[in-house]
């Protein structure tokens, strides 16, 4: 099955400043603030939706499309996505603009002041599907996460027209794009991907409840955090599978994508719904207990261990037969 992965593809730039950014700001002089933060430490963290869903992909064994749009700053992110079993060669490289970047400074309160720079993400839109699934020989499931709102626009459009199942993970844009765009990024998937808090969202502003939502997609698939995860379909019971226990909660960014890349696994084996979902969870947890989205290794022998801890023998067999994890 050839899954592509479309979305963002970011860079983290992550610094501390030992103070209070409030200390900072003068009451009176608000209409011209001229500050500049001595930081203590700087972490630069691999990421973008679409990144860190191929990458978790790629550690389980599998050879996702990367669909998104980077600057020509990429060459070592790129190499340490293929390093992982990421397709790079659909990755659409900008001119004249540099990879999208978050950059976040966060003060000893927790307060934090960050811009996001879309850059090159803004070309995502020029993307066109059609040569890909060529380079390929077809797609079976295109993943829509969070990009550029024109791109994912164009994307589900050619989905729809080309006849491709796609996977709608409207996410984080939800709160900047109209109703709708939502209705059109989400009518006609195969799949829906939200968390519980989006999931609200998503009702609200289609203004379509929750049935039918499941009248417009195949499986709408809801993360609950540390409750694990929901399955539902149109005429057929829920299915909530239980989270994985965690080895410990260190820093949970990343932790959506990383259940999606299980779950989009599993869906690329073959298996039922319930055994992609708890791949999901068990993915989801191994970033959980690391700072950064793709900074988790996955081992066969330890994944396979913890899937049996958290889901039983019977499971693990289905998985173990397929998963071929990126270290031993
Ligand atoms: N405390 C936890 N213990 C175990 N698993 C967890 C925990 N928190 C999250 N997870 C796993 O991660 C999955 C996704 O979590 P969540 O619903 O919080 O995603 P999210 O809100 O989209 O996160 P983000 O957008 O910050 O990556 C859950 O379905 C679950 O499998
Ligand atoms: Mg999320």
């Amino acid at each position: 099955m050839r899954i592509a992965v479309t979305g963002s593809i970011a860079t983290d730039h992550l610094m501390t400043f030992p103070g209070s950014f409030g200390e900072q700001l003068i009451a009176e002089q608000l209409d011209r603030v001229s500050l500049s933060f001595l930081v203590d430490d700087l972490q630069i963290r691999r990421g973008g939706c679409a990144a860190n869903i191929a990458f978790g992909m790629g550690c389980l064994g599998l050879s996702p499309i990367l669909v998104g749009a980077v600057g020509n700053d990429f060459a070592d992110y790129r190499s340490w996505l293929e390093r992982h079993g990421v397709d790079c060669a659909s990755v659409h490289t900008s001119d004249v603009h540099h990879t999208a970047r978050f950059l976040c400074t966060t003060d000893e309160h927790h307060n934090q002041i960050a811009s996001f720079y879309t850059g090159a993400m803004a070309e995502a839109r020029q993307i066109e599907l059609g040569p890909i699934a060529d380079r390929v020989g077809a797609l079976d499931l295109v993943l829509i996460s969070p990009n550029d709102p024109d791109a994912m626009l164009r994307h589900t459009d050619e989905c729809r027209q080309r006849g491709i199942p796609f996977a709608a993970d409207p996410s984080q844009q939800l709160a900047r794009m109209g109703d709708e765009q939502i209705r059109l990024l989400i009518d006609g998937a195969a799949y829906l991907f939200s968390n519980d808090y989006e999931k609200g969202l998503i009702e609200q502003k289609t203004g379509w409840s929750d049935e039918e939502v499941l009248d417009r997609v195949g499986v709408r698939v809801t993360t609950l955090g540390p409750k694990g995860s929901r399955i539902d379909r149109k005429g057929e019971p829920s299915i909530h599978v239980t989270p994985s226990p965690e080895l410990g909660k260190v820093d949970p960014t990343g932790v959506g994508d990383a259940f999606r890349a299980g779950f989009l696994a599993g869906l690329g084996w073959d298996l039922s719904l319930e055994r992609c979902a708890q791949i999901g969870n068990l993915t989801a947890t191994h970033v959980l207990e690391r700072v950064g989205g793709q900074e988790y290794e996955l081992g066969q022998k330890v994944f396979l261990e913890r899937f049996t801890a958290a889901y039983g023998k019977d499971a693990a067999a289905e998985v173990s037969e397929h998963v071929r994890c990126h270290y031993a």
